[in-house]
């Protein structure tokens, strides 16, 4: 059923889209996968274009159920259709929090490294970023609660933004952690907004708790905003469909309002197709990729351990992202990632993209055919050799 045997370099996509200028370099960058979309997915898609009008459509009450479902029954979440306004991708949808549940001029909180795009959208809708660098303990990523407290009481923040699991660290919060998240921002009355795009790519070893959901208790669910998409776990991301979920009241008619103002809602047609079936015929595709993505992680993990031991992996509790310190190299950030380039004829994601605390990182994305995964660590190794020997 899984189909890992894709060639992208001709079509239109920006993972390979280096590769027109130099074709001998192999890109292990944007988060999207290196393997077929489910056929059920296609099929459904090749479905709505044999109607042969692509007019305007309506999502049906069908629609939001398969999400009503999905998030109850892998996420514990439990939403009413009215608790749900869509979106056409996540990115847009923080754009939208931030603009309409905080004011010019607040401050929101965000984990470094982050996801790049974060902070052109906390700055860029005139929001003050407080760049809060998470720390590192047993080579994975965890929050200082003690700083998080104080920085919540003197900053007087007005929002957290959360990636839950973490990208580019690929950690699962646990539900520990989420609980002592949510009861520092209920003391500070901080907003919550949670970007859980990554939650159903998960491995065996970690389950993703949802800051949204019900075990986290009333008050943090009143205080919390969930954004999610199919799109990570099911390669979708071009069909651009995406949603939020409120049930504070308060909070859910003022987005109501201004998503009424902004028409946000209208989205892609076929994005609700792929969602929907994703959402009611994907389980058992998602174990299988999920299943062959931890594969892929582990056979990275440590082959890079075991051989390129100047390079120190960060192992993904979930995501399909690999964090990687290259600091002993003692490269620049740019350095790095010519090297990287011209030795090891490999791309990799820069980790100064996401923030200082990304400095002398570098993150691969390990969703490809294995043999690619392969190619591209001894492309690593390359690197390796002929930095020791300068
Ligand atoms: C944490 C995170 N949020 C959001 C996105 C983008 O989501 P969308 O394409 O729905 O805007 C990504 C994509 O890599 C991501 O990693």
């Amino acid at each position: 059923m899984l189909d890992t045997n894709v060639n992208r370099r001709n079509s239109n996509n920006i993972k390979w889209s280096p590769v027109k200028k130099d074709p001998g370099v192999l890109p292990m960058t944007i988060a999207d996968m290196d393997i077929a979309t489910p056929v059920f997915i296609r099929e459904a898609l090749q479905h709505e274009l044999d109607q042969r009008v692509l007019g305007y459509s309506m999502p049906m009450a069908s629609f939001y159920d398969a999400i009503i479902q999905w998030e109850w029954q892998r996420h514990n979440v439990s939403l009413l259709r009215d608790q749900l306004i869509l979106l056409p991708s996540v990115v847009t949808g923080l754009a939208f929090v931030i603009r309409h549940l905080t004011q010019t001029n607040d401050s929101i909180i965000v984990m470094s490294p982050y996801y790049p795009p974060y902070r052109r959208l906390v700055e860029g809708n005139q929001r003050q970023m407080i760049d809060f660098p998470l720390v590192q303990r047993e080579g994975q990523y965890v929050i200082d609660f003690e700083r998080l407290d104080q920085v919540m009481s003197t900053s007087h923040a007005r929002a957290i933004l959360v990636c839950n699991p973490h990208n580019p660290g690929g950690r699962v919060w646990t539900t520990a952690e989420m609980l002592r998240l949510q009861d520092l921002a209920s003391q500070h009355q901080v907003l919550v907004i949670a970007d859980e795009i990554h939650d159903d790519t998960t491995f065996s070893d970690n389950e993703p708790v949802s800051l949204l959901a019900n075990r986290m208790g009333e008050s943090a669910v009143e205080q919390t905003v969930l954004l999610k998409s199919a799109s990570k776990a099911f390669n979708i991301a071009g069909t651009k469909l995406a949603y939020l979920a409120v049930k504070n009241p308060e909070l859910l008619a003022k987005l109501q309002q201004a998503a009424d103002a902004e028409a946000i809602q209208e989205v892609n047609t076929l994005g609700v197709v792929a969602t929907q079936t994703a959402y009611e015929h994907g389980e058992r595709w998602l174990n299988e990729v999920n299943q062959y993505l931890q594969d892929n992680r582990d056979y990275a993990y440590e082959y890079i351990r075991e051989n390129i031991p100047l390079i120190r992996p960060m192992l993904p509790q979930a995501t399909y992202l690999m964090w990687l310190d290259f600091m002993a190299y003692d490269l620049t950030d740019q350095a790095l990632d010519e090297h990287l380039q011209q030795d090891g004829r490999l791309m990799l994601n820069p980790g100064i993209e996401y923030g200082q605390s990304g400095s002398g990182f570098m993150r691969l994305n390990f969703a490809v055919d294995r043999s690619i995964l392969k190619d591209a660590l001894s492309r690593l190794g390359s690197f390796d050799h002929k930095m020791r020997k300068i």
